[in-house]
């Protein structure tokens, strides 16, 4: 047995859910490795509907969970996120839940500079989710963030506070937003402090035992490979990695003790906020797939773009994520249509390129070229085998297979946690 990392394919928003509650309620222990509070996702548990954005997913089936130092904590979203779970019947204490003390925070400077910074950038904006995870991983990386831990150290905040805020005042009176106080901020830290510490602790130490003990981890990735600040559709992407070599530096474990890569992938292709997008369709096609895929976003409600699979996008993410095994989801979207097509290639200033070009410009320049495949007409909704399939479905599956270069490891055929063929048991290695 193995551990298992589970990554987006795309630019999000692939159905990861499903896939990774059933994953939890295999594991012992369920640890997030990057993001913020910019995630979401809905999960279905015995008849409740939880909606989860920083907590990770298992905690909702009993099973720890860990939120690494990768990540950026916004402690009024945990702990309202944590309130909301427990007015629905479930435990957060910190038995269920551990927080690395060496994990950033996001302060309300955080959030009011990434939205006034995308107010600024007119129609250049990159689409954030508003929720101040730039600013939070910039203040990391500039070496001011106020962590968890410094939260046990009251009588230090007030120089630290005086570093963050000679930054972000400059910044937010520069583009004419209000400014903060230090009095208002170290108000909210000191009420933060006994609220959080009692779930931090150096996680690194207890993923280690837990290694130890045979215990199976499940790495929960959120975002996805196109979003990732290095190897995404860059400036158009968040601001952590995403790639899952992260969950070993997000949690403090070594690279060996990842396991099995799992990417998931929708059977085609959707993107939220601004960025190339080279099979995005602006036609009727695209609309279908929006209304019949529920193509709303989780955490800001807007609408998705909507394209073709793009498999040279995916096989990319594939080889920069680190992919061994692709979860397919909303095949059911694509039932009915004649004529399925899928981006094999792009052209690029006329010559035929089989990868997106790193520079924002080439990547915004290139087009699609699609294959095409015959559609099927019979429903694959809630299949839960190979032979409840059309014989074009099980084709188009396995085309892709071929184009990404990553064999299929589940195929998901409805929201519905049974609705799945299992090709490979990730925890199998
Ligand atoms: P940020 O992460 O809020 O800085 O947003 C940067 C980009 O990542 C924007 O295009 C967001 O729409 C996108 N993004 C962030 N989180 C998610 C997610 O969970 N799903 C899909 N897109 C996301």
């Amino acid at each position: 047995m193995t551990n298992v990392a589970v990554i987006g394919a795309q630019w999000g928003d692939e159905g990861k859910g499903k896939v990774v509650d059933w994953l939890a309620s295999r594991a012992d222990v369920v640890v997030r490795f990057q993001g913020g509070h910019n995630a979401g996702h809905t999960l279905v548990v015995g008849g409740q509907t939880y909606k989860l954005s920083l907590l990770p997913s298992g905690v909702v089936r009993g099973k720890l969970g860990i939120i690494g130092n990768g990540v950026v904590i916004d402690p009024d979203a945990l702990l309202a996120e944590i309130a909301r779970l427990e007015a629905q019947g479930l435990a957060v204490g910190p038995d269920q839940l551990r927080i690395a003390d060496n994990a950033p925070l996001i302060l309300p400077v955080h959030a009011a500079l990434d939205r006034a910074r995308e107010v600024a950038r007119g129609d250049q904006k990159i689409g954030t989710t508003g929720r101040g995870i730039g600013p939070a991983y910039e203040d990391k990386v500039a070496r001011r963030a106020i962590r968890v831990a410094d939260l046990a150290e009251p009588e230090t905040l007030s120089a630290k506070l005086d570093e963050l805020l000679l930054h972000h005042n400059t910044l937010l009176a520069g583009l004419g937003a209000d400014t903060f106080t230090k009095s208002d901020l170290l108000a909210r830290l000191h009420a933060w402090a006994p609220r959080l510490l009692p779930y931090a602790e150096p996680v690194w130490e207890r993923l280690d035992a837990l290694k130890r003990e045979g215990r199976r981890i499940l790495f929960e990735g959120a975002q996805a490979v196109m979003l990732d600040v290095d190897h995404g559709t860059y400036p158009f992407v968040t601001s952590s990695n995403t790639v899952a070599g992260t969950a070993a530096s997000g949690s403090g474990i070594g690279p060996a003790a990842v396991g099995y890569v799992l990417g998931i992938a929708k059977a085609y292709t959707t993107r939220v906020g601004s960025g190339p997008f080279p099979s995005e369709l602006h036609d009727e096609t695209g609309r279908l797939l929006g209304t019949r895929g529920h193509e709303f976003g989780t955490v800001t409600g807007r609408a998705r773009r909507c394209g073709w699979f793009d498999a040279v996008q995916v096989r990319q993410a594939v080889k920069v994520g680190g992919i061994q095994g692709l979860v397919l989801t909303k095949l059911d979207v694509l039932d009915g249509l004649p004529e399925i097509h899928v981006c094999t290639g792009y052209l690029l200033d006329g010559a035929r390129i089989t990868r997106l070009p790193a520079s924002p410009a080439a990547q915004a320049r290139v087009t699609p070229v699609y294959e095409s495949i015959e559609g099927w007409s019979a429903s694959t909704r809630g299949a839960r085998s190979w032979s409840d399939l059309p014989a074009a479905a099980v084709k188009y599956v396995r085309w892709i297979e071929e184009l990404t270069e990553a064999p299929l490891a589940i195929l998901s055929t409805s929201p519905d946690r049974d609705d799945t063929i299992l090709v490979r048991d990730p925890f199998a290695g």
